[in-house]
């Protein structure tokens, strides 16, 4: 019938075009919509669980093309090597590592260590991955693969910025044809109040300008993943012990049980778990979070595979790129008090946080069969 026989055409193009998706053993007998996902990041504690959930998610019709890396939380050195080290780490070195920009569009480098440590990934011992990051510059790389995604009639290709958006600034000024057929979605930018500037969010903070051109272009969707949305998907200790221990984790239902910490009962658990730890800790010194910190990055993963769990509303949103105490706001016109220009981005409002904690979870469960390291 029409239906199957569509789905194995696109199968064997998908085969064609990306060796990780080999992983999907047999195509669904009926595929409806596959997203295919690039994530550009800057590990980074948050970002490696991006990572988790993108390669390791329940839904099989969600692929990584890609992974390209940026300077933020360290330089792009260091971030890109522990890109290579997480994929290694969750058995996806199938997947391509390709290491962006060093340096804003303008700005000079800033990076972020007392949040995420000298390496960018503190805490964790994650072996090396021995092998070494692709020789394609990333918009080369995203554009190829994009432009064979964009063949496929029932793909949906997203692109996830989970760091500053140099890489993304150049892949649309370079390639506006292939950048337009394209969904965006950032995890950045603040409604009202920043984390590294009174009104600033870290990444558009690190190169507003590069943030101001992406949100000028006409990306087929531009959906972007708040500061407010972010702080609402705390890792309490009751998760993180779920995910030390997996689905056989019983909660104990007196509030203070749940403060007793229990064994990871594997290397990847332990490891991942010292990242949580690290985490935890930068953020309580930092900002004072108590509860555990907010694991920003997976949300906007979980926007791209998941966005019925998540309420929007388009608005114009402006990014502030000259203000003394602004620059790297995201300045947002809640009253229309610019109508001449159009509504660009949808903004997040609202996440089912239960949902989000459900699919984490099930990612981590995942990604610990599929380790390596024993
Ligand atoms: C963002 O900044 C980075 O430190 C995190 O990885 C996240 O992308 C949060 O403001
Ligand atoms: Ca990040």
């Amino acid at each position: 019938n029409l239906s199957s026989s569509k789905a194995v055409f696109e199968q064997r193009l998908c085969e064609s075009l990306f060796i990780s998706f080999a992983r999907l053993e047999a195509p669904p007998a009926v595929r409806t919509m596959t997203t295919y996902l690039w994530l550009d990041c800057d590990p980074g504690h948050d970002d490696a669980f991006a990572l988790i959930l993108a390669c390791h998610g329940l839904n099989p019709a969600v692929i990584v093309a890609g992974v390209s890396t940026v300077c933020g939380n360290q330089t792009v050195d260091k971030t890109t090597d522990n890109a290579l080290r997480v994929l290694h780490l969750l058995g996806r070195d199938d997947v391509q590592v390709h290491k962006g920009a060093s340096k804003p569009l303008i700005r000079p480098t800033r990076n972020c260590p007392e949040i995420h440590g000298e390496s960018g990934l503190d805490g964790p011992d994650i072996p090396d991955a021995g092998r070494e990051a692709s020789d394609t510059p990333p918009i080369v790389a995203m554009a190829k693969a994009f432009e064979k995604v964009l063949q496929i009639p029932s793909a949906t290709p997203t692109l996830v910025a989970m760091g500053a958006m140099t890489n993304v600034a150049l892949f649309c000024s370079v390639y506006p044809e292939i950048a337009r057929q394209i969904n965006l979605v950032f995890m950045g930018g603040a409604l009202t109040k920043g984390n590294t500037g009174p009104t600033a969010e870290f990444n558009i903070q690190c190169d507003p300008e590069a943030a101001s051109v992406v949100l000028e272009f006409p990306f087929k969707s531009i959906t972007m993943v708040p500061l407010e949305t972010t702080h609402t998907a705390l890792v309490t200790k009751k998760i993180r012990n779920r995910m030390r221990v997996g689905p056989s984790y019983i909660p104990p239902n007196d509030d203070t049980g749940t403060d007793t910490t229990v064994t990871a009962t594997n290397r990847f658990r332990q490891l991942t778990d010292e990242i949580l730890m690290f985490f935890a800790n930068t953020y309580s010194k930092e900002f004072g979070f108590k509860h555990g910190p907010p694991l920003h990055d997976p949300c906007a993963v979980f926007f791209a595979i998941a966005p019925e769990k998540f309420k929007t509303e388009k608005l114009r949103i402006d990014v502030e790129c000259s203000g003394t105490h602004t620059a790297g706001t995201t300045v947002v016109d809640w009253w229309r008090q610019s109508p001449e220009k159009p509504l660009n981005v949808d903004v997040v409002l609202d996440m089912d946080v239960e949902s989000f904690w459900e699919a984490m979870c099930i990612a981590v469960d995942n990604a610990s069969a599929a380790c390596p390291l024993r």
